[in-house]
């Protein structure tokens, strides 16, 4: 489920990214080539921190709650992006809520995997894919504007 949506969701974004060659496109919402490369980053940092979540070990009550919250930030972030990618498509302007969407569920994500004890190396994995997301959305804010 999760990998179909990620697929879906880079279909969008390859979409985006070659309507770049139309050039009648409304170049303000469809972004140049840094701004797509950083939305493809987001999409595949997210897919894999989603994939990299879900192998943590979930034995231990506590784990098992932070891997929960995890997950919905990281859902809350994938449907920010949805809303983004569709807005993109229609011609519309992204409401900036989702992008505050995007940022806050992946800071929330993060947040509970620090909160994760041991020596677990899924987390670390995870936290790795998270920071390459964060990044990526960082980027996404400074160039697609
Ligand atoms: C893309 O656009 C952003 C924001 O306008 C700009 O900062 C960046 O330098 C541009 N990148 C390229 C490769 O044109």
């Amino acid at each position: 489920m999760a990998r179909f949506h990620a697929s879906a969701l880079l279909a969008i974004f390859f979409f985006a990214f070659f309507a770049l060659a139309a050039p009648v496109v409304e170049t303000r919402q469809v972004g140049n080539l840094t701004c797509n490369v950083a939305r493809l980053r987001i999409v595949g940092a997210l897919a894999a921190t989603n994939d990299d979540v879900s192998k943590i070990s979930t034995a231990d009550a506590t784990a098992a709650d932070a891997v929960a919250t995890a997950q919905s930030g990281l859902s809350s972030a994938g449907d920010g992006i949805k809303t983004i990618a569709g807005s993109i498509l229609t011609g519309q302007q992204a409401p900036a809520s989702a992008r505050d969407q995007v940022g806050q569920g992946l800071i929330d994500a993060q947040t509970a995997l620090q909160s994760i004890d041991g020596t677990d190396p899924a987390v670390t994995t995870a936290l790795g894919n998270m920071a390459k997301a964060i990044k990526a959305g960082q980027d996404v804010v400074a160039n697609c504007k």
